[in-house]
């Protein structure tokens, strides 16, 4: 899915994620909290997603807002992941510039040294989960007469959906 988020100076930046679950709680993916998008959303909890299937002309936009998950959740999730990408998401301090690969590259093996395959990676503290609450969610299909379906759907107080069409 593409998230997109707003950082502290006001700009807009977006990405792609993985999607990891959907929750009473909102639709889950997991991140390093000190990445571009990890401070946008800690300073300012407005996310958009975007799933794209364009082969069958349609997209889904939800608007919401996020919270990091628990510390339980973001354990489970990272002790579930490969060793190899337990020791990359150590290493890397995500969206921060390096001098060069080869900076990274010696990272990774010292962390390789210090937790060979087989033994647990403890989480990074600034890596977990955001789980984005939608109060919106428009689904979108193209139609060939370019006369496109938009149904918009807006989280009411009382819990429900309120249910409406937007023009093409
Ligand atoms: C298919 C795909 C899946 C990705 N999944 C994730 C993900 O689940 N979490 C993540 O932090 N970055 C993921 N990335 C990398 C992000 O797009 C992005 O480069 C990175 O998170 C840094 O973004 P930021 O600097 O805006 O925080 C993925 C990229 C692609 C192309």
């Amino acid at each position: 899915m593409v998230l997109a988020t707003i950082d502290p100076d006001g700009a807009p930046s977006a990405r792609t994620v993985l999607l990891r679950g959907i929750h009473p709680d909102g639709f889950e993916f997991f991140t390093d909290y000190g990445s571009r998008k990890g401070r946008a959303l800690l300073a300012n909890p407005g996310a958009s997603i975007v799933f794209p299937w364009y082969s069958l002309h349609r997209q889904v936009l939800i608007y919401g807002t996020a919270t990091p998950t628990n510390a339980e959740v973001s354990d489970a999730y990272f002790a579930s992941r490969p060793h190899g990408s337990q020791i990359a998401a150590t290493a890397s301090n995500q969206s921060q510039p390096i001098a060069d690969r080869g900076t990274l590259e010696r990272r990774v093996r010292e962390l390789e040294a210090r937790y060979p395959e087989g033994t647990d990676v403890p989480r990074p503290a600034d890596w977990g989960g955001f789980r984005v609450m939608p109060h919106r969610i428009e689904f979108w299909q193209g139609r060939t007469s370019r006369l496109h379906d938009r149904i918009r759907y807006t989280a009411t107080a009382d819990g429900t959906w309120a249910i409406d069409r937007l023009q093409p």
